[in-house]
Parts: C-alpha cells; sequence; structure tokens
C-alpha cells in the first residue's frame, strides 16, 4: 500500500510562484514506489485545483487556461476526514476524487507558512509535515520570534516594534525612540512577509520615515532593526522536531545588492535567467566559507532556534555575521524553506527522496505522539449530578 501524500502549494501569498517551484522539485523527488502524490494547487484567489497538468512548470504561464485542464477540489473540516472532494459535482456518481493519508504544505509565507494552513489541518486531525500552526506563528512574525529567541539568550539584533496604528499617532515618539536606542543606519521590515518585500534601510529620519510609510503598506507590525553594514549571510537547516534534531551544512548566499534581493534569491542574481530553479538557483557557496568555529556555533544556534520555537520537519535558519566584530545574530526562520532547502541537506550527505522519507516519517510521529494526549474528557457534565449550572461548572479554574 502506498502512502497518498497530498502536496499543497500556491496560495494567497508574495511568494506564491516560488511556492509553485519548491513543490513540483518537493513532487519530483518523492520515491514513486513508496507513494502516491495528489498535487493540490492554491490559487491566489484561494481556490484549490488538482489535476496531472500542474505538474508541468510551463503551464504556469498561463493560468487560466491550466485551471481548465483541471479539477476543483476541497478538504471538509470534519475530524479525521482525508478526503479531497471535487467542488462541481456529477449528477451521477460520487464526488470523492482521492483520498489523503498524509498533506505535505510546500507554501512560503502568508497564509501557508503562518500557521493558518497548518490550523485547518489541526482542525480536520489529518497527519502533516512541517512546523505545527504554534512553531509556523512565532516564526513567521519577526517580531514574535525575536522576542522568544531573546529571552532564550540566543542572539538577535537589536530591535524596536510598534503597529501601523501607532505610527500614525505616535510618528515623533518613535522615531526618537529608534533614534536613541538603535540610531543609524536601520532596516526597516513589515513583520510577517518574506522575499525581501516590503524591507529597506534607512541611513537617516528621512528614509526612516519613507521606508516605514512603504513597509505598512504591506503589514501592520513593523520591525525596525539595527543594521549590520558589514555583514555575511550563513544559512543553516535543521531536520527533526523539538526532542531530536540534526543541521546541515552552512551555506553563503551571494547577493548583488545591498539586501539579498528576490531577484538574488530566485533568479540567481539576473532578472533574465528565469525563476525555474527557486532558492536552488541562489548564487551560493556550500559550504560556507567559515572557520570550524564559526560552523560549529552556528550550527548549534541553528538548532536551539529550531528548539526553542517547537519546530517539527525542515526549516532553515538565516544568520547574520558582523564580519567587522564577528557577531552572529539570528535574522530569521523559515519554517518551510525554498526548495525545502534540500541542495542544503544533499551537501550533507542525504538525497531529496531520503529527505522526503524523513520529513513524512517525522509527520506520522508527530500525529502517533499527538493522538497519545488527552484533548477531551469522556464524562459528558451534563449528565452529572445536578447538571451543569452556571458558574459552578461554567467558570474555568
Ligand atoms: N539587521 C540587518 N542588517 C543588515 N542587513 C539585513 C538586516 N536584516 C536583514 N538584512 C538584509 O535584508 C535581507 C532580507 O531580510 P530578512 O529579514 O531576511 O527578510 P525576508 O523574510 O524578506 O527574507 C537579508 O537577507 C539581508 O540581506
Ligand atoms: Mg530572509
Amino acid at each position: 500500500m502506498k502512502t497518498n501524500v497530498g502536496v499543497f502549494f500556491g496560495g494567497c501569498s508574495v511568494e506564491h510562484e516560488i511556492s509553485i517551484i519548491s513543490a513540483l522539485q518537493a513532487i519530483n523527488a518523492f520515491d514513486t514506489a513508496k507513494y502516491t502524490v495528489t498535487p493540490v494547487y492554491m490559487t491566489k484567489k484561494g481556490t484549490w485545483y488538482t489535476g496531472p497538468a500542474l505538474l508541468e512548470v510551463d503551464n504556469y504561464r498561463d493560468t487560466e487556461a491550466l485551471l481548465k485542464k483541471c479539477t476543483q477540489v476541497y478538504l471538509r473540516p470534519e475530524l479525521g476526514n482525508g478526503t479531497l472532494y471535487t467542488a462541481k459535482k456529477k449528477l451521477f456518481g460520487s464526488d470523492e476524487y482521492a483520498r489523503l493519508d498524509i498533506i505535505f504544505p510546500v507554501l512560503h509565507g502568508t497564509n501557508g507558512e503562518d500557521g493558518s494552513f497548518q490550523g485547518l489541518l489541526e482542525l480536520i486531525g489529518l497527519p502533516y509535515v512541517g512546523c505545527p500552526p504554534l512553531a509556523s506563528v512565532n516564526g513567521m512574525d519577526k517580531i514574535t520570534m525575536k522576542m522568544i529567541l531573546r529571552e532564550c539568550n540566543i542572539p538577535v539584533v537589536d530591535f524596536q516594534w510598534f503597529t501601523d496604528k501607532q505610527w500614525f499617532t505616535h510618528k515623533d515618539e518613535l522615531i526618537a525612540k529608534i533614534e536613541d536606542t538603535l540610531g543609524y543606519p536601520v532596516i526597516v521590515k513589515p513583520a510577517n512577509l518574506g522575499s525581501s518585500v516590503g524591507i529597506s534601510r534607512a541611513q537617516d529620519r528621512t528614509a526612516l520615515i519613507k521606508a516605514v510609510d512603504m513597509a505598512v503598506k504591506f503589514s501592520a507590525r513593523i520591525i525596525v532593526e539595527h543594521m549590520v553594514v558589514d555583514l555575511k549571510e550563513i544559512n543553516c537547516s535543521v531536520l527533526g522536531n523539538n526532542f531530536e534534531c540534526i543541521t546541515s551544512v552552512c551555506e553563503e548566499p551571494v547577493k548583488t545588492d545591498e539586501i539579498l534581493s528576490y531577484t538574488d534569491k530566485y533568479m540567481g542574481g539576473s532578472k533574465n535567467s528565469g525563476p525555474s530553479k527557486g532558492m536552488q538557483s541562489t548564487q551560493r557557496k556550500i559550504p560556507a566559507d567559515l572557520s570550524s568555529e564559526m560552523s560549529e556555533t552556528i550550527r548549534s544556534y541553528a538548532a536551539e532556534t529550531f528548539r526553542v520555537l517547537s519546530c517539527d520537519g525542515v526549516s532553515r535558519i538565516d544568520f547574520i555575521v558582523d564580519e567587522k566584530t564577528n557577531d552572529i545574530y539570528v535574522n530569521e526562520i523559515n519554517t518551510i524553506p525554498g526548495s525545502l532547502s534540500f541542495y542544503l541537506w544533499e551537501a550533507t550527505g542525504l538525497s531529496f527522496d531520503k529527505l522526503m522519507d524523513k520529513l513524512i516519517d517525522l509527520a506520522l510521529k508527530r500525529n502517533r505522539d499527538a493522538s497519545l494526549k488527552t484533548t477531551s474528557y469522556d464524562a459528558n457534565i451534563f449528565n452529572l449530578k445536578g447538571g451543569a449550572k452556571g458558574g459552578k461548572f461554567g467558570a474555568k479554574r
């Protein structure tokens, strides 16, 4: 019996296209002797489609034509129901399209990597690959993530944060606080996007105002960070769960601009080279050019970050190294990393198909562990002697 894996990708996110590439890479990596893969493409409008036409990257040039070749599907929010139903029911016959044993979200950014999709899967009670909602939400929000890491003595750059409403009403106070605590230059980021969208640097007050005015267009939560001027960026992937995990070799992505841009990340630095390889096409040094001591420190911070955020599956932790002082900072975690970081695992000695096996095993293990926890009591308080009368049972203690 093969395991039927539903790979979900696309989604309402600025990283929609990158997710398509990562998903197709992942689908191709599955050992077909063990798994049947059902691709489920989530459009930017939020409708879901399946069908073999989704497996060809060139078909995404014309999504309207692509969707005509596909079947619209949905999952029902019913506990334990892994059936994928066709949205347009035929007059006769079943509306069951496929039964999924496990869901593999290959979604980047909002609505996919941020715990919202994982929340739906928790509700349905299906096993799924990757981080649960808690780790996904905390990992996605650059403010919350940095607060947790700071609390756990994992180094992060100094920062200030505020909401868009605070910015509109208390701009002068916020600017004064940023200037007092951080000084210039700073880097301004919407708290919960990815792929460098909405991020800019500011050397002075005028630039700061412009940068925040831009960032608030993307997010209601803004983080302003001390900017490391002479930096080296190092990434390290972690695989496992909050009990046991392993780290990959480190990579150094090479950038062509001061900020590692969307073009650098996905198009190998050139707008003309095309996005078909996603994160895999970033120019990079693997392993990164680091002393073994520095590399070990980074790997241990990566594992610790993964653990304190209670991650599961495969994540990539991105670091900033201040080249002047050799200080190391965790910059961010990607709980569904581009190309699932397979290139880092290949360089560490784990092939892409074995990485897929490992991710499926981890998901099934978490599901088994979760099923052993008590989530409800069989006793119905309404049947208890005297009944459940208002305050006595109603108030939670
Ligand atoms: N504190 C910082 N100092 C210097 N450069 C930074 C800093 N934070 C981010 N950057 C640069 O901006 C890029 C994007 O920031 P990041 O926080 O990784 O956002 P995203 O989630 O969009 O990838 C980084 O890869 C790095 O090049
Ligand atoms: Mg980044």
